[in-house]
C-alpha cells in the first residue's frame, strides 16, 4: 500500500490515477450523504458501480491504493457525528449479494463444497431499514448502536429506547450475562404515509414547515434515529425485528438459527413472522419469488430476501470472507418497475449549452417516491429506447434515487405515433443546435442564450459552488428579468435596495411576490461572505466544463491564484495532479474568451478575493464580531450550517460547538437541540434568525441594554 499524501494521485499515471482520485472523492461524498445526512443523491446500484470501479483499479494497480481510500474504511467518515462512537464487541458484517436464480445456485454449490453434511436453510425478508445492535447485560438493555462502518457505530441508545417493539428487559430462561442482539429498525409504510400527510396538511394550512421532506421510509427512519431529541424519535413510531446475534457470554448455546430465533422471541424480542425454514435450492428459489411477489403486501419496505444456513456448527466450518459471512446471502430484487404515460419529451439547456432531453411523465409512485420526470440523457439514448410521447413506458428506480425509463410497452403504442425527433433549434434562443461528429451530446452554442445565462448564474449561487442564500433558480430568473443580472459578476453589484424591489411573475390572479428587505438582507450577507470564499469554490462556480469541485480543489492547491490559472498553458496545467489534457484544454479555451476574462476582472473589482489568502489576510468584511463567540443550533432560515459559521468567522467571531457561560450568543433556529435549553439555563442571550443577521451586521452592541 502506498503512503502518498491522502488524496492526491501519484504523478505520471494519468488518467487511471486521476480516475481513482475522482472515485475516492465521489464515494466519500456519497458516504457522507448516505450516512451523515441520510439523503443519498444516487441509487445504491450507481454507488456500488463506483465502488466496484475503484476496487478494480486498486486491485490491478496496487500502487494506486491509498491508506485513506474508502475501500479501506467503508462507511461514514468518523468524527463528524454528534453521537459518541461505539465499538461493537463483534463486528457487524455485510452480506454478499446475488441478483438472480443463477447467483443463488452458485452460492449453494459453493457451500456444499465447504461441508460434508446436508445443509438446511432459513429464509428471511431483507428489511430496508437500518441495522441496529442492542447490547443486553444480564437481560437489561444498556446500549444501542448503529452499524456505522461495521466495527464502530454511533451511540443512539436514548433514541432506540423509544421504539416500542424493543424490550428494555428480557424475559424467560437462560438470560446471558451479555448479548448483542442485531436487527433492523424500520418505519412501517402506514406511519410513513401519515407523517407525510401531516406535513403536507401543515404546508397547505400556510404553515412554514422546515426540516426534511420525508422522501422514503428508509431515510426517514435513519433521520428519526439520529435526532438530538429522543421525543422526536418516539413520535416517529419506528418498528424493529431482530434477526441475528453478535457476541454472547453465558446463557444457552443454540444449535440452529431457528432455535436462536425462538429463544429471542421467548425473551420478548420481535421476530419477523415471515421467516421460513427452507430445505434446498428449489425451496430457496421458491421463497425468494414468493417474497418478491408479495413485497407490497407487507406494510414495510424490503429490498430482497436473506438466506442463511440454519446449523450454527456448519456456519463455523464455512467461516467468513473479510466483509461477509459465507453462510448468508442477500438476494436482491430487481429494481422496482412501474408503468406510466409519457406525456411529452422536452429538452433543457444547461450552463455549458448542453441540451438534455427529459420525459414528462404522468406521476407514478415507484421505488419509494413519486416520479414525474426522468432524464433521457441524449439523442442516441432516445433512439435506442425508441420512446415516443403518448407511449406507456416502464419506469424504474434502482435503489431509490435516480428514475430511469427502461423502454416503451410496444403492445400499447398508438400505431399512428411517430418517433420523436430531436429539436434543430434551441427552444430558448432559437439558435441552431450543434452535435459534433463522434459526440453523443448536442449543444446550444450561443453563449448569449438566456437559458444558459440562467443556469450559469444559478450554478454559481448553488450549494456546490458559492452557496448564496435565496438565489435558487427561480429567484435568479426574477432578478435577470428585472435587468439586474447578466453574468455572475453582476451578483456583486446587487444591493439590499435593488434586490428588495425585485418581484416575481404574477401567479393566476395573485400578484407576483416581492423579494422584500428581509430576504434581500440575508442574500446580501451571504454575497458579502462569498467575497472571501475559498478560490476553489469560485472556480467551481464559473461552471467551466470538466471543472467540478474536485478538479477545482486540485487546481487551486497547486496554483493559488485564479488569474494565474487563467493565464496557464495546457502544459503547465497538465503538470498538476488530477488534471489531464481534456480538463486543461477546457480551461484554456474558457479563458481565451474575452467575456470570460472580463467576468474575472469584474469579480476582482467587486472585491472578490481571487488569490488564496494567508490566514492573516481575512479582514475584508467589517470585523463586527471580534471577541464574540456564537453557538448556532437548529436550522436558521437562509443559512446552511457552513454558511452560518463562515458568516461568523469572516467577521472575526468564533463559531463554537457547545454552550458554556462564556458563550456570547446562542442562535436558535428550527428544530434546535438541547443547546437552546442549556443557553436558557445559563442565561446566555438567545437570538432568532433575524437577530442573527442583525448581530452579523451590527455586532453585539445592537443587543446591549442601552441599545434600542
Ligand atoms: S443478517 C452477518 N438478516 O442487510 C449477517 N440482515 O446487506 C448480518 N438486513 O446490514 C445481517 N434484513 O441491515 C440480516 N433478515 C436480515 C436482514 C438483514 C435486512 C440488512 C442489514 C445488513 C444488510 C446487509
Amino acid at each position: 500500500m502506498s503512503t502518498n499524501p491522502p488524496t492526491s494521485p501519484p504523478k505520471g499515471v494519468e488518467p487511471l490515477a486521476a480516475r481513482a482520485y475522482e472515485l475516492r472523492a465521489s464515494i466519500r461524498h456519497h458516504n457522507e450523504r448516505y450516512y451523515g445526512n441520510d439523503e443519498p443523491e444516487i441509487s445504491d446500484s450507481a454507488y456500488d458501480a463506483l465502488v466496484r470501479e475503484l476496487i478494480e483499479i486498486e486491485t490491478d494497480h496496487p500502487e494506486l491504493l491509498t491508506q485513506d481510500s474508502p475501500t479501506q474504511t467503508p462507511g461514514a467518515a468518523a468524527g463528524q457525528s454528534p453521537f459518541s462512537p461505539v465499538r461493537h464487541i463483534q463486528p457487524m458484517l455485510s452480506l454478499d449479494n446475488a441478483f438472480d436464480n443463477d447467483g443463488i445456485a452458485a452460492w449453494v454449490v459453493r457451500l456444499e463444497k465447504l461441508v460434508d453434511t446436508p445443509i438446511a436453510y432459513v429464509g428471511e425478508p431483507k428489511l430496508d431499514g437500518l441495522a441496529i445492535s442492542l447490547l443486553y447485560e444480564n437481560g437489561r438493555l444498556v446500549r444501542c448502536a448503529t452499524r456505522g462502518d461495521g466495527e464502530t457505530g454511533e451511540d443512539v441508545t436514548q433514541n432506540v429506547m423509544t421504539i416500542a417493539d424493543i424490550p428494555h428487559v428480557l424475559t424467560g430462561e437462560d438470560i446471558p450475562t451479555s448479548m448483542e442482539v442485531r436487527g433492523e429498525a424500520f418505519m412501517p409504510l402506514e406511519v410513513f404515509e401519515a407523517l407525510r400527510a401531516e406535513r403536507l396538511a401543515r404546508i397547505d394550512a400556510g404553515e412554514k414547515v422546515s426540516g426534511p421532506e420525508f422522501k422514503n421510509p428508509r431515510n426517514t427512519a435513519a433521520g428519526s434515529l439520529r435526532q438530538l431529541d429522543s421525543k422526536v424519535t418516539a413520535s416517529r413510531r419506528l418498528s424493529f425485528y431482530a434477526y441475528q446475534i453478535g457476541a454472547q457470554e453465558g446463557g444457552k448455546e443454540h444449535k440452529t438459527h431457528q432455535a436462536l430465533l425462538d429463544w429471542l422471541r421467548g425473551a420478548g424480542l420481535p421476530i419477523n413472522p415471515r421467516i421460513e425454514p427452507l430445505k434446498d435450492l428449489a425451496d430457496i428459489q421458491r421463497f425468494c419469488a414468493s417474497v418478491e411477489e408479495h413485497r407490497h403486501d407487507l406494510g414495510y419496505e424490503i429490498d430482497g430476501a436473506v438466506i442463511k444456513v440454519d446449523d450454527l456448527a456448519q456456519r463455523l466450518e464455512m467461516g467468513f470472507t473479510s466483509r461477509a459471512p459465507r453462510w448468508a446471502l442477500a438476494v436482491k430484487f430487481a429494481p422496482e418497475e412501474r408503468h406510466t404515460k409519457l406525456i411529452d419529451i422536452k429538452v433543457s439547456i444547461g450552463r455549458t449549452g448542453r441540451v438534455t432531453p427529459f420525459a414528462e411523465l404522468e406521476p407514478v409512485f415507484v421505488g419509494g417516491s413519486t416520479v414525474a420526470v426522468a432524464t433521457l440523457h441524449n439523442e442516441d439514448d432516445i433512439t435506442r429506447r425508441d420512446v415516443r410521447p403518448g407511449d406507456t413506458v416502464i419506469v424504474r428506480k434502482a435503489g431509490d434515487v435516480i428514475p430511469e425509463i427502461v423502454g416503451a410497452v410496444l403492445a400499447e403504442r398508438d400505431p399512428s405515433s411517430l418517433p420523436w425527433s430531436f429539436p434543430r433549434l434551441c427552444p430558448t434562443c432559437a439558435a441552431p443546435l450543434v452535435r459534433l461528429e463522434g459526440e453523443a451530446n448536442t449543444y446550444c452554442v450561443n453563449s448569449e442564450c438566456e437559458a444558459q445565462r440562467l443556469q450559469r448564474i444559478a450554478h454559481f449561487a448553488s450549494r456546490g459552488a458559492l452557496d448564496l442564500e435565496g438565489l435558487g433558480e427561480e429567484r435568479v430568473q426574477w432578478i435577470i428579468d428585472a435587468g439586474l443580472l447578466k453574468d455572475v459578476a453582476d451578483i456583486f453589484t446587487l444591493t439590499v435596495n435593488s434586490l428588495a424591489q425585485v418581484t416575481g411573475p404574477p401567479k393566476g390572479k395573485r400578484k407576483g411576490i416581492r423579494i422584500g428587505e428581509k430576504a434581500a438582507t440575508k442574500t446580501m450577507v451571504s454575497i458579502d461572505a462569498a467575497k472571501q470564499a475559498p478560490i476553489a469554490r469560485i472556480l467551481t462556480g464559473l461552471g467551466i466544463q470538466h471543472v467540478g469541485p474536485t478538479v477545482a480543489e486540485a487546481l487551486t492547491r497547486s496554483i493559488r491564484d485564479l488569474d494565474e490559472i487563467a493565464n496557464a498553458s495546457v502544459d503547465v496545467l497538465t503538470e498538476i495532479d488530477g488534471v489531464g489534457p481534456i480538463i486543461a484544454e477546457s480551461l484554456v479555451s474558457y479563458f481565451s474568451v474575452d467575456g470570460n476574462r472580463d467576468v474575472l476582472n469584474r469579480l476582482r473589482s467587486a472585491g472578490v478575493i481571487l488569490r488564496a489568502p494567508e490566514e492573516d489576510q481575512r479582514e475584508v468584511l467589517p470585523q463586527t464580531l471580534e471577541g464574540v463567540s456564537v453557538v448556532v443550533t437548529g436550522t436558521i432560515d437562509g443559512f446552511s450550517r457552513e454558511s452560518a459559521e463562515d458568516a461568523i468567522t469572516s467577521r472575526g467571531g468564533k463559531a463554537v460547538g457547545s454552550v458554556s457561560k462564556k458563550t456570547s450568543f446562542v442562535v436558535v433556529g428550527e428544530n434546535p437541540g438541547s443547546k437552546a435549553a442549556k443557553a436558557e439555563s445559563l442565561g446566555v442571550p438567545i437570538l432568532d434568525g433575524e437577530g442573527f443577521v442583525r448581530l452579523l451586521e451590527e455586532g453585539p452592541g445592537a443587543f446591549s441594554a442601552d441599545a434600542e
